[in-house]
């Protein structure tokens, strides 16, 4: 469905009947860590609405917009199969109609790590995604926690904006060497793929020994060397940061989460594990 007089009167018969609608907000090219923001939003709600938009406004003019995987038709199907009730399909045009003007703008939460490393963002990842809140108006929302810095941009903004509705982070799916399933996996060779393992394995070296009570700078330079080893670079960051606030965070006092950004060829891969302090 890509009008949005339809999407209304489709949310307006949920709602009649006294359903609970959950929104999975994707860009499409699915796999199985979409699947499950699915299957966990089906436990979640009676109705299930997933989004497909490919949001020009978050990506840079030098990023991927016009490269990025789209399969519109398998997406469908694959949504159809795991029972999803309604695919909201918008255009560039429905989304973003001439004259439009609106910004939203998270600070804060925004000011480092991808904030940083890709200007502008998080203001289209926010703009989108309150179009997306407006046009559905579900009762809980879905985001996976591979794109962590994202999913507490949206809780921030739900606060802050009384927006009503749950924001919920699902665990990232892995594949079986531990890389975190991403659609932009895909532009990666063979020879790449079989390196990328390393990110997973690099924070993974990382939590243990900042969780164990080793020295956190020492752990993120040692894991920057294993990147740079396995054929990653530029590395935006790996960084040790508050699981709420991100704040930095120079000695594990907190729950905190690792977070990384680092190139592999021409694919920007991004991971992130929890850490928890000891008590
Ligand atoms: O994570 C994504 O796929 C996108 O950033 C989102 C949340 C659908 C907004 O365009």
């Amino acid at each position: 469905m890509s009008d949005l007089q339809s999407l209304r009167a489709a949310i307006g018969s949920f709602r009649d009947d006294g359903l609970s609608i959950a929104l999975v907000p994707t860009m499409g090219a699915l796999h199985a860590g979409h699947m499950a923001l699915i299957e966990e939003a089906k436990r979640r709600a009676d109705r299930v609405v997933a989004s497909i938009f490919v949001n020009p406004r978050q990506f840079a003019p030098n990023e991927d917009l016009d490269a990025y995987p789209r399969k519109e038709k398998a997406d469908a199907a694959m949504l159809e199969e795991a029972g999803c009730a309604l695919l909201w399909l918008p255009d560039v045009a429905a989304m973003y109609p001439a004259g439009f003007a609106t910004n939203v703008s998270v600070s804060g939460v925004t000011d480092g790590l991808d904030g940083a490393a890709r200007p502008g963002h998080f203001d289209g990842v926010a703009t989108v995604v309150s179009k997306l809140f407006n046009q559905v108006r579900p009762d809980v929302a879905l985001f996976g926690e591979k794109d962590y810095q994202q999913l507490a941009v949206i809780r921030r903004m739900a606060i802050d904006l009384d927006m009503g509705l749950e924001v919920l982070g699902v665990p990232t799916q892995r594949e079986e060497d531990g890389l975190a399933l991403s659609s932009r996996n895909a532009y990666l060779s063979p020879e790449e793929r079989e390196a990328a393992r390393a990110l997973p394995r690099a924070l993974g070296d990382a939590a243990r020994a900042i969780a164990g009570g080793g020295d956190v700078a020492e752990a993120l330079a040692k894991a920057v060397a294993s990147l740079e080893k396995a054929g990653f670079g530029p590395i935006d960051y790996i960084s040790l940061n508050d699981a709420e606030t991100l704040a930095p965070m120079k000695t594990l006092a907190r729950p905190a989460r690792l977070l990384a950004a680092a190139r592999m060829g021409r694919t920007r891969l991004i991971d992130n594990l929890p850490i928890e302090p000891s008590q």
